[in-house]
């Protein structure tokens, strides 16, 4: 008899926890389609509708085309398909996850400033698992802000060493406690009320998959910087 170890356990979990993302994502594409196909329908009578109802029918078709956008990759990503690592260049995909995510910074009023350095060379990169990457930090240091945080993204060549990029996204929310440091990589930790505790391991382990790295700084009550490294791809370009 054998006794799994706690990674093969979770690995396990993970996998089922993919399957039924497959499958949950697949229900979703088409009812979200109806949806999308009526708006469009409606948009085509606009003439006939007041300004207040067209601008609600555009709201929406914005909201649902961000859904179907996180859906499409959220499939993608639980397909495992072979990745797709390509030259990418990280501010571009900065700029994409800045785009999907600006809605809710805009709501939370949240003040974002990037320090994006145009020079630095691509990255070998499946270019959706970073955008994933990217999208998941960003929301961490989202959802620690309070009204009126200051969230800044910043890309470069690490100054240390010369040659690894690195990208980060620092707040000034909540910060860590040292306990939970221990514990954030941990899958399904979570210190939210609607958390799965999966934004960070899925981040780990993606990073990982591209021998790049990722770490963080915080302070309780500060904030929390997230730091992902890019490894020897320079000398490969
Ligand atoms: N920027 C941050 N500031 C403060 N705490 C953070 C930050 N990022 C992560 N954490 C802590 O780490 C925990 C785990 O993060 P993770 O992204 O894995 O899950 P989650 O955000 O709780 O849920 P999910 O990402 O699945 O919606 C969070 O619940 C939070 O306690
Ligand atoms: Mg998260």
């Amino acid at each position: 008899m054998h006794f799994m170890a706690d990674d093969q356990i979770q690995d396990n979990k993970l996998q089922l926890l993919g399957k039924l993302t497959a499958s949950l994502v697949h229900e979703i594409r088409n009812p979200l389609s109806a949806i999308k196909l009526n708006l469009d329908y409606l948009k085509m009578l606009d003439e006939e509708l007041s300004d207040e109802v067209n601008e609600s029918i555009n709201d929406s078709s914005e909201a649902v085309e961000r859904i179907q956008f996180l859906v499409e990759n959220l499939l993608s990503f639980s397909r495992k398909k072979n990745s797709d690592v390509v030259m990418v260049d990280i501010n571009e995909i900065t700029k994409n996850a800045v785009s999907i995510l600006k809605g809710e910074l805009q709501k939370r009023n949240i003040e974002l400033r990037f320090n994006l350095n145009n020079l630095i060379p691509s990255v070998f990169f499946d270019a959706n698992k970073l955008l994933q990457v990217f999208l998941n930090l960003i929301t961490n240091a989202m959802e620690s802000s309070n009204p009126k945080g200051i969230i800044k993204i910043t890309s470069g060549i690490n100054p240390e060493d010369g040659t690894k990029v690195f990208w980060e996204v620092e707040d000034n929310g909540t910060g860590i406690s040292e306990e939970n440091k221990k514990k954030i990589f941990q899958e399904f930790y979570t210190s939210k009320n609607m958390g799965t505790g999966l934004g960070l391991s899925v981040c780990k382990m993606l990073v990982e998959e591209h021998n790049a790295s990722i770490t963080f700084d915080s302070i309780l009550g500060k904030g929390t910087k997230f730091i992902v490294s890019f490894n020897s791809n320079i000398s490969r370009g």
